[in-house]
């Protein structure tokens, strides 16, 4: 009698495109990795366009464009509305910088579903000191009114890290007061250049519990009005998260070159031939060898294999396991059951001593910085509605 094979894999939610590496910030926290791909290498319109109708016919249901920042591409909208005439709810993520009205309109024409902006901080000078770059807050700000102009609906991101984390409660009342149907209280995740720069981004545990509870009460406080996603830095945490809901199992994310990826932090692991759309159908790559390894439980070393919350978290992040241990397949050790769990609270005592400066990707005095030297104290004049208190 012939074996029965297993039923094939659930073809992937999401489709998290990252249509290009460049981008006008330069955020110290950026996951893509430290050598960015070049505007040369990346896949040109054709080549998107079979990944977007490969993508339809494999089940995705999302496809999310992403970068760098995703405007930067001039083929942005006739990607959007072949994502759109097949059937797949389109997101873009972006800076919301080069979001001027031509552009909206042409989102809006092409079919894009939703937008989510991206802050660095509620403050105005801190969040271009952090993305270095002068305006980018008025820029952002504009950007809202055109979104909800459009009648999309609105998210608003806001990474949190050492420097702003005493402001969660003016992120979570400017959002209110924006009308966003969710917001992103989204701790900054130590990959790529969010690891180089660890120390200057870390917050304390004590600016932790402080935003756990501000982001608490506003749940309750906002239920029915407003979704509040809450994502903590895992050197404070227990347990870690289930990065990308487990490997391989929801998403497929393809970089600027066409390589696809279970995440966008998997190219930092060694002894991987991750596969390329230039010479893999999306099909193959969701069956690939790379895509299979972590999937699921099977590989799982204990204590996860054994552990009751195995497939829940799918044993944390195996990026996070290799920046930490040095060896993507054992726990994550941000879980405490994990005999490597140390590790993370000695990375964790960089915020208890004084900030480093950032390190940018483009070295030299910070644009904003010079540009506010210039603007002096003018440039602190409101540009908000009253972004309500500020908080612990
Ligand atoms: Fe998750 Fe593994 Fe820790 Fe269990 S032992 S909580 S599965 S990381
Ligand atoms: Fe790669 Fe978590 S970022 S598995």
């Amino acid at each position: 009698m012939n074996a029965v094979s297993p039923p094939p894999f659930p073809p992937p939610m999401g489709l998290i495109a990252e249509i290009t590496h460049r981008c006008p910030l330069q955020c110290p926290y950026c996951s893509n990795p430290l050598a960015l791909e070049p505007a040369s290498a990346e896949l040109d319109t054709g080549n998107w366009l079979r990944v977007i109708d490969e993508a339809a016919a494999l089940g995705v249901l999302q496809f999310h464009f992403t970068g760098g920042e995703p405007m930067a591409r001039r083929d942005l909208t006739t990607l959007v509305q072949r994502a759109a005439d097949r059937g797949m709810y389109t997101n873009l993520i972006t800076s919301g910088v080069t979001l001027d009205d031509r552009a909206m309109a042409a989102l809006t024409q092409a079919g894009i579903d939703h937008i989510q902006l991206s802050f660095q901080d509620i403050d105005p000078l801190e969040n271009d000191r952090v993305g270095n770059y002068a305006g980018a807050f008025v820029k952002k700000r504009a950007a809202i009114d055109r979104i909800r102009g459009a009648g999309l609906p609105l998210t608003l991101n806001f990474v949190i890290q050492r420097h702003n984390a005493g402001r969660v409660g003016a992120m979570l009342d400017f959002a209110e007061a924006m009308q966003a149907e969710r917001v992103e209280i989204a701790h900054v995740q130590y990959y790529g250049w969010g690891l180089k720069n660890r120390a200057a981004l870390l917050p304390t545990r004590a600016q932790l519990d402080a935003s756990t509870d501000l982001v608490e009460a506003a749940r309750i406080r906002l239920r029915g009005k407003m979704v509040i996603d809450y994502v903590v830095p895992d050197y404070h945490a227990s347990r870690p998260k289930s990065c990308m809901g487990g490997w391989a199992q929801r998403f497929i994310n393809i970089s600027p070159s066409g390589k696809c990826l279970p995440c966008h932090a998997a190219e930092t692991l060694p002894g991987f031939d991750f596969p390329t759309v230039r010479t893999h159908s999306l099909a193959a790559v969701w069956d690939s060898e790379a895509f299979r390894r972590y999937r699921g439980t099977g590989w799982m070393p204990e204590p996860c294999r054994s552990c009751d919350r195995r497939e829940l978290d799918w044993g944390g992040c195996r990026c996070q396991a290799f920046a930490i241990t040095g060896d993507a397949a054992v726990t994550d050790p941000a879980c405490e059951l994990s005999a490597l769990h140390y590790l993370m609270g000695e990375a964790a005592l960089e915020s208890a001593v004084p900030a480093p400066a950032f390190a940018y990707r483009k070295p030299g005095r910070p644009r904003a910085a010079v540009a506010l030297d210039q603007a002096g104290d003018k440039s602190r004049a409101p540009v908000l509605p009253d972004p309500g208190r500020a908080s612990a």
